[in-house]
Order: C-alpha cells, then sequence, then structure tokens
C-alpha cells in the first residue's frame, strides 16, 4: 500500500470473478455481522485465557476454518484485500456456522494500528506476493515500518510465522527481521526453517509450490 497525495494505492489483485446472486445475497446478509468494522475494534475483548490470532493474506481463507474450527475458544481475525476469497470465506463461516472468525476484507495496513496494544498472540503470514523484481520491492508487504506496526500490536513472546517457497522473498524475510531488537528468529525442532506446523494446511500457495516440487520455507519469530 502507497500513500500519494494522501490516496491509497494498492498493488495487486482486489477483485475476481462477478459475485454470483447467491454470493451478493450472502454478503448483504451476513457482511455487517461478520466482516469487522473499525468502531467495533474497542468491543473486542482482550482474551485471558485464549488466544488471538491474525492471518494476513489469507487467500481462500481455507486455514482459517480449519484452525477456527479446531480452536473454538480462540478469537482469528482474517485480513485480505482479494473480494472473492473474502466472500468465499464468508460462505464458509455461514455454512459452517463458525463464531469465532472476523474478517478485515481490506489492506492490513488501514487497520493494523487500531488494534489494542499486546493484542495477538500468533500472527500468520503464508505465502506472500514476492514481487521478486528489484524495482517491485517497496510493494513487498513485510516492510519496516509494518513491523513496527505488528510489533505494536503482538504480546510478549507472541509468533511471527511466515512461509515462502520464492528465493526472493525468503532473503527478504530474514533481511528484514534480522536487523530487529523485538523479533528473535527461533528454531523449531532442529532447524531455523522448519516443516509447516501441524495447527497449519496446505493453502493454495502451499499446494501449488508443492505440486511444482518447491521447497516451502517456514520461519518462526518470537516477539521480545
Ligand atoms: C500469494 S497470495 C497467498 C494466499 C494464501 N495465504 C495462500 O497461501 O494460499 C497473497 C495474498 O495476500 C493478500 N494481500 C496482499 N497484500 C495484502 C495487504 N496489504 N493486506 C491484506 N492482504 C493482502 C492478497 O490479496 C493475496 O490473497
Amino acid at each position: 500500500m502507497f500513500l500519494k497525495k494522501n490516496k491509497i494505492f494498492f498493488y495487486g489483485r482486489r477483485k475476481g470473478r462477478k459475485l454470483s446472486s447467491s454470493n451478493i445475497k450472502l454478503l448483504k446478509d451476513y457482511s455487517q455481522k461478520f466482516y469487522l468494522q473499525e468502531d467495533q475494534l474497542h468491543k473486542i475483548k482482550f482474551n485471558e485465557n485464549n488466544k488471538n490470532i491474525l492471518e494476513i493474506g489469507f487467500g481462500n481463507g481455507m486455514n482459517l476454518v480449519h484452525m477456527s474450527l479446531n480452536r473454538p475458544n480462540d478469537l482469528f481475525i482474517g485480513c485480505d484485500v482479494y473480494y472473492n476469497g473474502c466472500v468465499k470465506l464468508l460462505k464458509q463461516i455461514v455454512m459452517q456456522n463458525i463464531r469465532n472468525i472476523k474478517i478485515w476484507p481490506n489492506d492490513i495496513n488501514l487497520i493494523i494500528k487500531k488494534f489494542k496494544r499486546n493484542f495477538f498472540d500468533l500472527i500468520l503470514i503464508l505465502q506472500p506476493d514476492p514481487w521478486p523484481k528489484k524495482k517491485h520491492k517497496k510493494r513487498r508487504l513485510i516492510q519496516q515500518k509494518f513491523l513496527d506496526d505488528l510489533s505494536k500490536v503482538m504480546r510478549h513472546e507472541g509468533k511471527l510465522i511466515i512461509s515462502t517457497d520464492h528465493d526472493v522473498m525468503k532473503s527478504w524475510v530474514l533481511e528484514q527481521l534480522h536487523i530487529r531488537r523485538d523479533f528473535t528468529w527461533v528454531k523449531n525442532g532442529f532447524n531455523y526453517e522448519n516443516e509447516k506446523p501441524k495447527c497449519i494446511i496446505n493453502t493454495k500457495y502451499t499446494c501449488k509450490a508443492l505440486e511444482n516440487d518447491n521447497v516451502v520455507n517456514w520461519f518462526f519469530f518470537k516477539k521480545n
């Protein structure tokens, strides 16, 4: 996301196919309930015993569905700018009667500062867009300012998990996090670049990577 002359620019796909009439109805009936409204943020309860989890760029949302069903007492906030993906997730929430997911159907940068400090126990960024060309590096989601914002809303010892199968993104993630004092790259098991945690499913982009025999790297960072 960029701000130019007070206008917001987002480089990436925001809309796909036209929505079917049933999806338009779904949005009309349920978006109020399950799409996060900025003015509702202060009403979200701070979960002392349970976890607050944020997935940024959830794609079709299937990992959120999976995790939220397995952890019904935790609160999940899913964020994606891709309109059609948000509707897909909304449909699953309604069909499976899920009550612990809220969707932010927009750029994470527009809301991240508005969460309370120390709010999240876990933040997931699975297969962020790599924007591999050097001239496009400003378009990458993970930037120092963005990490400043994440750091503020994460609890002490909270976890940030990032996965990627893209070499450019792999180096970028390590470069961006290496210089920070507020995050430590932690080992999980024996390796730094470990396997996928069991609680997370193979997302669409992870499946694509595996089909192409690409290695998916998993990075685990602890908030200090
Ligand atoms: C490469 S896709 C990965 C999708 C999914 N995590 C997966 O693994 O299948 C990246 C996703 O991040 C979303 N995205 C990119 N920049 C974003 C931003 N600033 N805020 C919210 N979502 C963003 C895109 O719309 C897209 O759905």
